[in-house]
Formats: C-alpha cells, sequence, structure tokens
C-alpha cells in the first residue's frame, strides 16, 4: 500500500515468541508501515525456555519509535489508536515501584513445572479445573509459571502477599509500560479476556479469576491485572514516562488480544463454524463456537469418566470480547510441530536446502509411497496431549525417497491439523489459513483433500497484526464491531477438495494406524 500520504492510522503492536513489531495500518486495514525486533531466547536447561522482559519492552519502544519515524517521513501521522496483541502465556513479574521484572519471563514453551503439574494432577485430577477454565492442567498456561516464580524468587512470595508485586502476561507488561510505568501517573495493570483465558486461573463462563484455581497454585488476586473485553478502554500511551514520540503521547490504547484469537479477527474468521490455522513452526487451529464454551471430545476415542470433559481434546477459550457484547469462544488445537518439520527436513536430514524447497521435492513423486511420518518431537499436544510420544516414521521399504518423504511431511502437517478438526466435532464450511506454510500449494492442497472441505489463503500473511489494528479501530470509533472489520480481510486463492471419500478414509486410516505407534516411546 504504497498511496498513504500521511492522516490517521492504527498502531498494532505485536509482542510474539521470536520477535517484537510495530505496524500502522491505514483505516482500509493496509500496513503503511512495520519495524521488526528478535529478542534473546534464554535457554538455561533442558525445557526451559525464558526472555528478558525488559529487553523485549526495550525493542517495542524501539520498534513504535522506528515506526513513527517511517510515517513521518511519508506523511503527517494521527494515531487514533494503539492496539496490543502478544504471544500468550508467557509470564513475567515485576516491582511496580521500580519497573524491574524479578525474573526473567517464563516463555509458553517451557516444561520446568512438569512435576508440579503431575503431582497436582494426581491429587485433584487433570481435569479439576476444565469446567471453568477450559483448559487442562498442563505446564503451558501460565498459572504454574507464577507459581514456580513465587516459590523461586527470593522474597517473591512475601512481596506479592503484601501487593508489592505485579504479574502479567505480555500484553501487560507492555500496556503497564506503554502507560507509563513505574514513572506513570495513570499507569493500567490489565489484560483482556482472551488473555486470561489462557492462565488456568479464569473463569471463562464469569469472566472472572477463579478463587479455587488461584488457591490451588497459591497466587494472591492481587498479583494479577484487572480484566477487561478486548476491545476496551485501556488506558493512553504516556510518551515522556514511557519514553516514546511526542506524536504518541495521549493515544488511547483500545485493543488487547492474544495472538491466534486476534489472527482469527485478522482472517474475518469471527461466526460460529468460522476455522483458521495459522502455520508457523507449530499450528494454532481455532474454531469459533459462538457465544457459549464447548467443551472438546477427545479423538483418542477415550471419552474419560465425563463424556464432556476428557483429559485429551481442545482446549475451550475465549475468542474476544467488545465491551457491551457477551464473550465469543473458540475451541482450539494447539500443535507443537508442523513447519518446524520442515525445518527437520532442512537441518536435521538435509534433505532440502531452503524450506521452501520441500513442495518441489514433494511433486517429484505422485503420493508418499505408503510412508507416514508422526512428529511427536516433543510428544504429542492436541487432541492426544501423549507427553511419552516421540517421532516415528513408518512403511519404509527399498523403493522410498527423499521425494516420498518430503511428501509423507506435507501430509502429517495437514493430517494432524484434520485431528483437531475432527476433535473439535463440528461441521467446518472452510478452513481459513495464513503463515509461513500457508504459501505451499501443495500442503493446501493436501489439506483440503484430508479435511474434505475447502482451505481459503489469506491474502496478508499479517492477520495477526491486522486483529489488533481491528480491534483498536473498533474501540477508537473507527468500525462498529467485528462484521465491519470483516470486509478489510482480503482473500488469496482458494483450494477445493479433490479426493473422494473413499480415498480420504483410506488416507485417514493410515495416519491414525501409525499415531499409536509414537506412544510410550519417551
Ligand atoms: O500460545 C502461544 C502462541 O500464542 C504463540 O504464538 O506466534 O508468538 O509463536 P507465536
Amino acid at each position: 500500500a504504497g498511496e498513504w500520504h500521511g492522516g490517521e492510522c492504527l498502531i498494532a503492536v505485536d509482542q510474539g515468541t521470536t520477535s517484537t513489531r510495530a505496524i500502522a495500518h491505514d483505516l482500509a486495514g493496509r500496513q503503511i508501515a512495520v519495524a521488526q525486533l528478535e529478542h534473546d531466547q534464554i535457554l538455561p536447561r533442558p525445557g526451559w525456555v525464558q526472555q528478558s522482559a525488559a529487553q523485549i519492552w526495550g525493542n517495542t519502544r524501539a520498534v513504535l519509535i522506528t515506526v513513527m519515524e517511517r510515517l513521518a517521513e511519508r506523511g503527517r501521522p494521527r494515531p487514533l489508536a494503539v492496539g496490543i496483541t502478544d504471544q500468550r502465556e508467557t509470564t513475567v513479574l515485576w516491582d511496580p515501584t521500580t519497573g524491574v521484572p524479578v525474573h526473567d519471563a517464563i516463555v509458553w514453551q517451557d516444561t520446568r513445572t512438569q512435576p508440579f503439574v503431575d503431582a497436582l494432577a494426581d491429587r485433584v485430577g487433570v481435569d479439576a479445573l476444565r469446567r471453568t477454565t477450559g483448559l487442562p492442567l498442563h505446564p503451558y498456561f501460565s498459572a504454574t509459571k507464577i507459581a514456580w516464580l513465587l516459590e523461586h524468587v527470593d522474597g517473591a512470595a512475601d512481596a506479592a502477599r503484601a501487593g508489592r508485586l505485579l504479574a502479567g502476561t505480555m500484553d501487560t507488561w507492555v500496556l503497564w509500560n506503554l502507560t507509563g510505568g513505574a514513572r506513570g501517573r495513570r499507569t493500567v495493570h490489565a489484560t483482556d479476556v482472551t488473555n486470561a483465558s489462557r492462565t488456568l486461573l479464569f473463569d471463562i463462563t464469569r469472566l472472572d479469576w477463579d478463587d479455587r484455581a488461584l488457591d490451588l497454585f497459591g497466587v494472591p488476586r492481587a498479583l494479577l491485572p484487572a480484566v477487561h473485553p478486548s476491545v476496551h478502554a485501556y488506558g493512553r500511551v504516556d510518551a515522556r514516562a514511557a519514553g516514546l514520540p511526542g506524536v504518541l503521547d495521549g493515544v488511547p490504547v483500545t485493543g488487547v488480544i492474544g495472538d491466534q484469537q486476534s489472527a482469527a479477527l485478522g482472517q474475518g474468521a469471527t461466526r460460529p463454524g468460522d476455522a483458521k490455522n495459522t502455520y508457523g513452526t507449530g499450528s494454532f487451529l481455532l474454531v469459533n463456537t459462538g457465544d457459549r464454551p464447548v467443551f472438546g471430545r477427545s479423538a483418542a476415542g477415550d471419552d474419560g469418566p465425563d463424556a464432556g470433559a476428557p483429559a485429551g481434546g481442545l482446549l475451550t477459550t475465549i475468542a474476544f470480547r467488545q465491551e457491551g457484547s457477551p464473550a465469543a469462544y473458540a475451541l482450539e488445537g494447539s500443535i507443537p510441530v508442523t513447519g518446524s518439520l520442515v525445518q527437520w527436513l532442512r537441518d536435521g536430514l538435509g534433505l532440502i536446502d531452503h524450506a521452501a524447497d520441500v513442495e518441489a521435492l514433494a511433486r517429484t513423486v505422485p503420493d508418499a509411497a505408503g510412508v507416514t511420518i508422526v512428529p511427536a518431537f516433543s510428544g504429542l499436544y492436541a487432541p492426544w496431549w501423549r507427553p511419552d510420544a516421540r517421532g516415528v516414521i513408518t512403511g519404509l521399504t527399498r523403493y522410498v525417497t527423499r521425494g516420498h518423504l518430503a511428501r509423507a511431511a506435507l501430509e502429517a502437517i495437514a493430517h494432524q491439523c484434520a485431528d483437531v478438526i475432527e476433535a473439535s466435532g463440528l461441521e467446518i464450511a472452510e478452513l481459513r489459513v495464513d503463515g509461513g506454510a500457508s504459501r505451499n500449494d501443495l500442503l493446501m492442497q493436501i489439506q483440503a483433500d484430508l479435511l474434505g472441505v475447502p482451505v481459503q489463503r489469506l491474502d496478508t500473511a499479517e492477520t495477526t497484526a491486522l486483529g489488533a489494528a481491528c480491534a483498536a479501530g473498533i474501540g477508537a470509533g473507527v468500525w462498529r464491531d467485528v462484521d465491519e472489520t470483516r470486509r478489510l480481510t482480503v482473500l488469496g486463492d482458494r483450494f477445493e477438495p479433490a479426493i473422494d471419500d473413499v480415498a480420504r478414509r483410506a488416507a485417514r486410516d493410515r495416519w491414525r494406524d501409525a499415531v499409536p505407534r509414537s506412544l510410550g516411546l519417551a
């Protein structure tokens, strides 16, 4: 979008797992300036993943400064509002009088609290909080990360009880700093319902912190942010206290939303039955279920003692909420290995030089010659939730070539996404897709074939940022609601299923035969 010559714009801050970006949008939802900075991944021990929240805030400030400079070169920017979207679950604790974190943030991928989760699950059952929070007990979510910090950081538990400590996910951290931090007079400590719904501490029906969960994890309420709708008048940028350009001073923050929910919004997948998938390192697949939470079934065929709340299955999560409207819910399947399987073909096996080459290699063969890859490198997540699984390749014969392995890898990505849709038990009319691997036409065709529904690619690769801009724009009165922002979404190519039911069932059966072979290997 080269035509922007100054004027009204919306600024999205996307605080992701690997980088932080500031993206300015015009009021047609087009990107007019972008700045991005990566931060360090701190890996002190196997399974531990930390990030410096101080570095992340420094990067946030730097990308905002750069983006405002880029806009100023091209015209006179008038930022109407700021929207914040973020990697979810990642947790930081800090001292509000200094603004200094008491420890690195613990990242969503971190598994250090698995022993704590196992012990708690033995005592109360893995689904003890599922009906209230929508989630199983698992290290992925914020609750055990907060509990770990309170237990292991000197003085943290006392400071928390005395109200001298604040906790938050990265949206909360960025918002607190943007609105003035330790030096501000109207600094805001808040989060939105979508981020709160990933903490394992939030009652997703009553829309409030859950006392039983707080008690189980030993988290004092005083530590936690206020929870508001995703579209809400959160506060205003305090440019002087935050060290930001004057043009941002007083600009309202009117949207806060977790990144996967933001992508659904940016994709226009906001109506009941709408499904979106983002293909990154892993994949996050969300199906909108409307204004009532739906609790997932297990695809493993094990419906557990309470058929509505199995140990496996999908996460029930809040998709969105606008001030004055009911919350919208989604079922979510998180799949840790999709794009990273292609990286493994490149780095682990040396089959390809560049990730994008996988498509051409897979096209050298008509099928996978009976080979199935189950990429359970770090166990299986949704809908199986088996930490004891490890990767397997089945069906090898002397006939198999690199091409067949490449094709089997693409099929594995598509099968895992199909498992999640099947586990949701919901009929979907199409799957909307974005993210790096969504550029792979063959993968998209295989995905449509295995799902039996069309796959609709988005034209913009940046739906996450667009979603945050939409939330902020609704809050600023640019648009009325998500029905109006749907028209900002630009659709790309569409892939129709091209195999019949018999072939689809045969392919799915082969996959389902292979999955159990990956179990019990760890
Ligand atoms: O739940 C974690 C997810 O929100 C992270 O997304 O894109 O930052 O890796 P991303």
